[in-house]
């Protein structure tokens, strides 16, 4: 009994599998000139913070392939880079660049890394000074024409 009990859960996990949500393959030719300029510091910051989920460099971890987490893994990945991929930043007009100082402004204080990313990737952790320095670099870029 406990033994079926145990290959069904198994076979039902296994076939769960199956549901994943698809990212859209990277181009493959990307040109690096595209990528945004930032000074060195803030750079790093963003290539350890946001960058799993805001440019083609994600480092997908194990579970991010597993049902159900990939699901949540995944459409923040997509999503993400939907929203802004910084190695697309010279591909954007000024419209798109406004909105996204905008948005950095606005969330990099609670909304941005994703809190839920936060509790496991220790490392992207940014402390209020860096948060600081990337609102008033963003602040610095807005124009009110926009
Ligand atoms: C775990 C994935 C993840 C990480 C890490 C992450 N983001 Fe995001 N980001 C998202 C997702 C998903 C969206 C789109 C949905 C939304 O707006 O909540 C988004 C949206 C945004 C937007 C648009 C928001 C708006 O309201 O206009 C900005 C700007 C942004 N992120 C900046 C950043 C910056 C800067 C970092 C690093 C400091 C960062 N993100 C780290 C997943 C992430």
């Amino acid at each position: 009994m406990f033994k079926q009990l145990l290959l069904w859960t198994l076979g039902t996990f296994i076939m769960l599998q199956a549901i994943q949500i698809k990212i859209p393959e990277p181009p493959k030719n990307i040109n690096p000139a595209k990528e945004i300029q930032l000074p060195k510091e803030m750079m790093s910051t963003f290539k350890t913070s946001c960058y799993d989920c805001h440019s083609y460099q994600t480092k997908m971890p194990w579970y991010g392939h597993i049902f159900p987490m990939s699901l949540e893994v995944k459409s923040h990945i997509k999503e993400g880079r939907s929203a802004v991929n910084f190695q697309e930043w010279g591909n954007y007009d000024e419209t798109k660049k406004q909105k996204i100082y905008k948005g950095i402004a606005k969330t990099i204080n609670f909304q941005m890394p994703m809190p839920m990313y936060l509790s496991i990737h220790k490392e992207a952790k940014l402390t209020q000074k860096q948060r600081n320095k990337i609102k008033s670099w963003a602040k610095n870029h807005i124009k009110e024409e926009y």
